[in-house]
C-alpha cells in the first residue's frame, strides 16, 4: 500500500450539489460512457491525443481496460485517480499522475466535469479535496497543473484554488491532434497551510454538509 490511496473524500456542498470522490470502479463503466459519448465537443479539445477513435476509446467497452490500468498504478504509488460524483453520481475524473517522490514529492493533476454540471463549482471543490489529501495523507510537496492558455475555465478553477502561474511550456502536449503550448500552474503545501477546502468555504464557495 502507498500512502494516502486508497481514499474516499468529502463531501463538500456546492451549487451543482453534493461533490465527493472516490477510486474508480469497474461498475462505473455506463455511467462513465454514456457522459463521455454525449459530450465529445465538450472536452476532445482539451485532453491528449490518443490512438483510436473517441467512440472506441470512450465505449463502455473500454472502461475495464482504463480501470485496471489507472488501478495498476495507483497500487504501485503513481498515479491517484479519482471519480468524482456529484449527489452519488459520476460526474468527471480528477487524476493525480507522475507522482515523484524522493527529493521532489511531485505530481501533476488533470480533470473534467460533464458539460450539464459546468459552472456549478464541482471542478473546484474536487480539486481542492484532491490537493488537500495529496498534501497531508499522500506526502506529497507540490502539485503542478498544465492548462492551454485558451482553456478560460480550467484557468478559472485554478485560481480560486490560488495556484500560481510559474510558466508558459512551448509545443508541450500533444492535445486534440497538435504540440499545444501549456501554461504551467503549481501550488506547494507552504501556500496554504489550512488547505484548499478551507479556502472554499472560507471564500463561501463550498460548505461541508
Ligand atoms: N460553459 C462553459 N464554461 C462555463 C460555464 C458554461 N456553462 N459556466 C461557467 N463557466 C466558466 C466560468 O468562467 C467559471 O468561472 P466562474 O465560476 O468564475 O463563473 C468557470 O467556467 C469554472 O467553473 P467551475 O464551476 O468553477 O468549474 P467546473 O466544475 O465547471 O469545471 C472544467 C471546469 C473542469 C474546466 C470543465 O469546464 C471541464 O470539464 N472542461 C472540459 C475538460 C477540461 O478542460 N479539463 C481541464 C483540462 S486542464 C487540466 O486538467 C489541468
Amino acid at each position: 500500500r502507498h500512502p494516502g490511496w486508497p481514499a474516499k473524500l468529502g463531501p463538500l456542498r456546492v451549487k451543482a450539489g453534493v461533490v465527493a470522490v472516490r477510486g474508480p470502479r469497474l461498475f462505473d463503466a455506463s455511467a462513465w460512457s454514456r457522459i463521455r459519448l454525449r459530450d465529445r465537443e465538450h472536452l476532445e479539445r482539451w485532453e491528449p491525443s490518443a490512438p483510436g477513435s473517441w467512440d472506441d476509446r470512450n465505449s463502455t467497452l473500454a472502461w475495464p481496460g482504463q480501470w485496471s490500468s489507472l488501478r495498476a498504478l495507483a497500487r504501485r504509488g503513481m498515479t491517484l485517480p479519482f471519480v468524482i460524483t456529484v449527489d452519488d453520481q459520476v460526474a468527471g475524473q480528477v487524476t493525480v499522475g507522475n507522482v515523484i517522490r524522493g527529493s521532489l514529492c511531485s505530481a501533476w493533476i488533470g480533470y473534467w466535469v460533464a458539460s450539464h454540471l459546468v459552472g456549478g463549482g464541482v471542478a473546484p471543490a474536487a480539486v481542492a479535496l484532491v490537493v488537500d489529501h495529496c498534501f497531508t495523507q499522500a506526502g506529497l510537496h507540490r502539485i503542478e497543473a498544465t492548462v492551454r492558455p485558451e482553456n478560460t475555465a480550467s484557468l478559472r478553477v485554478l485560481e480560486k484554488l490560488a495556484f500560481r502561474q510559474e510558466g508558459l511550456f512551448k509545443r508541450y502536449l500533444d492535445v486534440a491532434g497538435d504540440w499545444r503550448d501549456h501554461l504551467c500552474l503549481a501550488i506547494t503545501t507552504e501556500d496554504v497551510p489550512d488547505g484548499l477546502v478551507h479556502r472554499l468555504v472560507s471564500d463561501g464557495r463550498a460548505a461541508i454538509p
